[in-house]
């Protein structure tokens, strides 16, 4: 009855340029463990999520990186998207085809590109929000105890009863608010940081996707007769170009009413950016945290640094920084600016 839904067809832009648009960082080995962050998402849901109710949705383009990577996840089990439509449409055809396949199904919708230090923890937590949304109408996502303003994620704030066990009513949900807002959010001590792992029924999700997104879903109601057929990617072509470009959590999460929250610790971390790769990497006395085997650090404090192992790179007088070079792109920038790398990539592409 339990399955994952790996939604892995995001571009990673604000991890440029080590993560490029042909080979997002969902397939890198950030951290070096040795294992994609991919890889390490389908490791953990494996261990309480039968192999054959794991799902990876992706770009077409990825489908042969998903393969190579998850050698033993089905084929079929491979979701392609002819565009990127962001998670709401990924979202929308996991749920209307499991719900084909198993009406009372439950599902964990969740990214391919975090990092999770406590797996036990994170079993543990997932287990518990499955008992809840088997029982009750709602939307739950795991929420993370914030540690500073981000801009880039969603804000909840939960009423102060549970009402199960670790479970709470959410009563505002606020997706990426602006630096100030995230700063009055942090400073009342009140709100949690959606970890974008969602966990919900099949049937209900689809609910929530007649009431808030009633003209995509349609889309997919109408084509629903070739799901889980040969037909089905022929009907996913004819769907995407119809969706709207709305992730989850704009589209359904800040409008619904039934959502919950379990606050959890599980070493969380998005490594959306390079400071939060910065966080969870070793650093050296000055607090500079190097992945690359010539790197040479004179009076620099707190960068970190990511080159290609065969380049000899100097750094001097350089504080708070990311220096990130490739075989074809160097990237020197503001450490306080990793939000903006986004809009310098689009920048890039449009002089090009
Ligand atoms: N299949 C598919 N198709 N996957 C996608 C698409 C798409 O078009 N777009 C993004 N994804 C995948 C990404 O690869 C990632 O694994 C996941 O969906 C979430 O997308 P992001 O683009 O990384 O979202 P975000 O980080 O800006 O925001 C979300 O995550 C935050 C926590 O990391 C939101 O849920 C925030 O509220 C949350 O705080
Ligand atoms: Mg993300």
């Amino acid at each position: 009855n339990h399955y994952v839904a790996i939604m892995a067809g995001g571009i990673g832009s604000r991890f440029w340029p080590m993560s490029r648009t042909a080979f997002p960082k969902q397939f890198l080995d950030i951290l070096h463990t040795g294992r994609t962050l991919i890889q390490s998402t389908y490791d953990r849901y494996l261990q309480f999520i039968p192999n054959e109710n794991i799902y990876v949705v992706t770009s077409t383009e990825y489908a042969d990186i998903v393969k190579k990577q998850l050698p033993d996840l089905p084929a079929e089990n491979i979701l392609c998207e002819p565009s990127r439509k962001n998670t709401a449409p990924c979202v929308a055809y996991i749920a209307h085809k499991l719900q084909l396949i198993n009406k009372e199904g439950l599902l964990i919708c969740a990214p391919a590109d975090h990092l999770i230090l406590d797996a036990p923890a994170f079993t543990k937590v997932c287990t518990d929000a499955f008992d809840f949304v088997d029982s009750i109408n709602a939307l739950v996502t795991l929420g993370i105890k914030p540690t500073y303003a981000n801009t880039g994620y969603g804000y909840i704030q939960h009423e102060a009863m549970p009402v199960a066990d670790h479970v709470y009513k959410v009563k505002t949900f606020t997706e990426k608010p602006n630096l100030e807002l995230a700063k009055t959010f942090l400073a009342s001590g009140d709100f949690l940081w959606n970890a974008g792992i969602f966990v919900w029924k099949v049937k209900n999700i689809i609910k929530a996707f007649e009431k808030f997104l009633p003209e995509m879903n349609e889309v997919f109601v109408a084509e629903k007769e070739h799901f889980n057929t040969t037909t089905e990617q022929e009907a996913i072509e004819r769907i995407y170009p119809q969706c709207t470009n709305i992730s989850i959590d704009y589209g359904i999460m800040e409008k619904a009413d039934n959502v919950y929250v379990v606050p959890s610790s599980f070493g969380w971390s998005d490594l959306g950016t390079w400071n939060s790769a910065y966080e969870n990497m070793e650093k050296d006395y000055f607090g500079n945290a190097v992945a690359g085997k010539h790197v040479m650090i004179i009076d620099a404090t707190k960068n970190v640094v990511h080159a290609p192992d065969k380049k000899l790179i100097l750094l001097q007088g350089l504080d708070d920084f990311i220096v990130v070079d490739t075989h074809d792109v160097l990237l020197i920038c503001k450490k306080e600016k990793e939000q903006e790398i986004k809009e310098y990539v689009a920048e890039v592409k449009r002089n090009k």
